[in-house]
């Protein structure tokens, strides 16, 4: 198949949430443009709205006006329901713990079956209280978060995670309250750490790797335009690489470097990518990629690169599965506990079609094949997933299945039409 056109990727999920969760606390109004509209974003625009901030509907190409009266949230009358996304969940954790009153989250199966210990230990020692209680603060939704006046903390990340990062950085703003923090090897994203400075807020990374964080003043309303989703167009990317021919541009996509980590793995595996530019949103690098058809060599992806292409994982696996040679993730655990575990899907997907991969311990190796790839794919409704495996299916013939190619709207409203709006 052909590749051709140019488009553009959606907004930033990442950036969306943190755009909503911030003027969530916001003195007035904020708007927010070429914000995300999928599952995920509208699970924090929903529980959002329980807590009394007003946001008008997530549509496709509308703007977000978000209404919000500082620091204070409203005591939510029912469960908070943060759908399959734990961005909502661990963020928003982090907001509540320095709010005083009892709020009860849950999530869908995929959602209930990750670790929140990861927030929740955090939080406990700032001074939140959780149910149900025990000798430890819960690891799983549903769980209740009861906050109020927080203390300062001063905390090790056991993993390199935004998630946790964020949540973190979002309880010393919620609590007014000073926090410092260090990831182990490997930056993860730092979108809100861009934001907080954006926004007008000292946020200090040392030498020594401590970023340091003191909330001071009121969060002023935004006005904002989100980039378009690097880890969205990264599907894209791998769609127009596996073409047969043309080319494909992408345009006004995110750029952050602690984003960008699967552009430079795929350069050194001979792709021909092409990245221009485009100043910046926000602190925020932004560009337009293009991307033509090639062939692909092996490579080795050491435990210091992942957390920058942590989401594009499945994409650069199914592109090792087409490449010549060999290819090794190291320290990928985390993906097993992702949307799914994704380490295992994987492998067993990419042999299910007639690749050769296997994931041990935390490492994914996987070898290059000529063959056209053939057979089901089983998603366990993981959006990265089905996103991935969908572009496998355009090799020249192949048969892939994807059990549920829906649940791309998890991240990408649109995805499915969009790759065949670029395909000829
Ligand atoms: C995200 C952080 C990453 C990523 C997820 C979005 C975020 O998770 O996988 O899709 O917006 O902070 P971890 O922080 O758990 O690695």
């Amino acid at each position: 198949m052909l590749v051709r056109g140019t488009v553009a990727a959606p907004g930033d999920k990442s950036i969306t949430h943190r755009l909503l969760l911030l003027a969530g606390l916001a003195n007035g109004r904020s708007r927010i443009r070429n914000p995300l509209t999928s599952l995920d974003t509208r699970s924090t625009a929903r529980v959002l709205r329980q807590l009394g901030v007003e946001i008008t509907p997530l549509r496709p190409g509308r703007e977000l006006m978000v209404m919000a009266r500082g620091r204070h949230f409203r005591a939510p009358r029912q469960t908070l329901h943060c759908g399959n996304s734990g961005t909502t969940a661990r963020l928003l954790l982090g907001l509540l713990a320095g709010h005083s009153f009892r709020a009860s989250l849950t999530g869908d199966n995929s959602l209930r079956g990750r670790p929140m210990r990861r927030v929740t230990e955090p939080l406990g020692r700032m001074g939140a209280r959780f149910e149900p209680e025990g000798q430890e603060p819960p690891d799983r939704l549903p769980l209740a978060i009861r906050g109020g006046a927080l203390h300062s903390l001063e905390w090790q990340l056991p993993v390199s995670s935004a998630q946790i990062k964020s949540c973190i950085l979002l309880a010393g703003m919620a609590g007014g309250i000073p926090v410092a923090l260090r990831e182990p090897a490997g930056r993860s994203r730092d979108h809100t750490e861009r934001l907080l400075r954006a926004l007008g807020f000292p946020v200090v990374e040392g030498a020594d790797g401590w970023i340091r964080f003191r909330p001071t003043g009121r969060i002023e309303p935004m006005n904002l335009e989100v980039p378009g989703d690097i880890s969205s167009a990264a599907f894209l990317v791998g769609a127009a690489l596996l073409a047969t021919g043309g080319g494909l541009a992408i345009t006004g996509v995110g750029l952050n470097p602690t984003r960008t980590g699967f552009l430079r793995v795929l350069e050194r595996m001979g792709a021909r990518i092409t990245v221009n530019p485009a100043g910046e949103r926000f602190g925020e690098p932004v560009g337009d990629l293009v991307v033509r058809p090639g062939p692909l060599i092996g490579t080795t992806i050491g435990p210091e690169e992942i957390p920058s292409l942590i989401d594009e994982i499945p994409m650069l696996a199914v592109l090792a599965s087409r490449a010549v040679g060999t290819t090794t993730f190291h320290e990928v655990g985390e993906l097993r506990v992702k949307e799914s575990d994704r380490l295992a899907l994987l492998a067993g997907n990419l042999g299910a079609v007639g690749a050769s991969a296997r994931a041990e311990h935390n490492t994914l190796t996987v070898a290059g094949r000529r063959t056209p790839p053939a057979g089901r794919v089983r998603t366990a409704g993981d959006h990265r997933l089905a996103m991935a495996f969908s572009v496998l299916g355009i090799v020249e013939g192949a048969q892939v299945e994807v059990d549920d190619p829906d649940c791309a709207e998890v991240s990408f409203p649109g995805f499915a039409p969009l790759l065949r709006s670029v395909l000829r």
